[in-house]
């Protein structure tokens, strides 16, 4: 127990740039998202899932990001959109945390949200457990209904995020202890 809890003093984000292969085996991406799928959900309403990209599937899903975003920005110079292309091509494994709620006579659809962002989070401390880098971002293409179509989301559904996971290949001692500021409790916490 003592190690989940110095896990999670020290648990930082790591930049997609800072990673590379190799990703999660086959058994690690199952305990991942075994993990993810282990998180408070009121009502038992499983009201999220996962989509794994590795590999070519990175390409394929930086290719309908880069599709779209050429449609809607006509002007946009080749570098930019081979930007957009590259979106998931940093990291080995990419997994999205779709969030889809149904109506629930006592579980308002905050709730549900909320119960996806857990698993997002679980997602991320799982796999920085295993010894990977993590990190849950969105970016416009998160929320564009064209791209969300293009990846295969409901029109129901909404993206929680991306979580990259990969070998950190950035990092010495140093390195690894930067850290962003975190807030002091003392403006966090009050006692009713
Ligand atoms: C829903 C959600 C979306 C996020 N999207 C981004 C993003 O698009 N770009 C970004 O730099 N950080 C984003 N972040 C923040 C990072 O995940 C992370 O919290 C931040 O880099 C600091 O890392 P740490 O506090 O985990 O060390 C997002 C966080 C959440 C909860």
């Amino acid at each position: 127990m003592t190690d989940a809890i110095e896990l999670l003093k020290i648990r930082r984000s790591v930049k997609p740039r800072e990673m590379s292969g190799p990703g999660p085996s086959p058994a690690e991406l199952e305990t991942i998202l075994t993990i993810g799928a282990r998180v408070p959900d009121h009502g038992k309403l499983t009201p999220w899932r996962f989509i794994v990209f590795e590999g070519d599937a990175r390409a394929r899903a930086g290719e309908v990001i880069a599709q779209v975003f050429a449609r809607k920005n006509p002007s946009a110079s080749p570098a930019e959109a081979d930007v957009e292309k590259r979106r998931l091509m940093d990291a080995p494994l990419v997994i999205a945390v779709v969030s889809f709620t149904k109506p629930h006579p006592k579980v308002p659809p905050w709730e549900q949200e909320l119960s996806a962002g857990a698993s997002a989070m679980n997602i991320v401390t799982a796999a920085t457990a295993l010894g990977y880098g993590a990190c849950w971002l969105t970016g416009w293409f998160a929320f564009d209904r064209d791209v969300l179509d293009g990846l295969g989301l409901k029109a129901d559904e909404k993206l929680a995020g991306f979580i990259h996971i990969g070998t950190i290949h950035i990092g010495t001692p140093s390195k690894a202890i930067e850290d962003r500021p975190r807030p002091d409790l003392t403006d966090i916490v009050t006692r009713f």
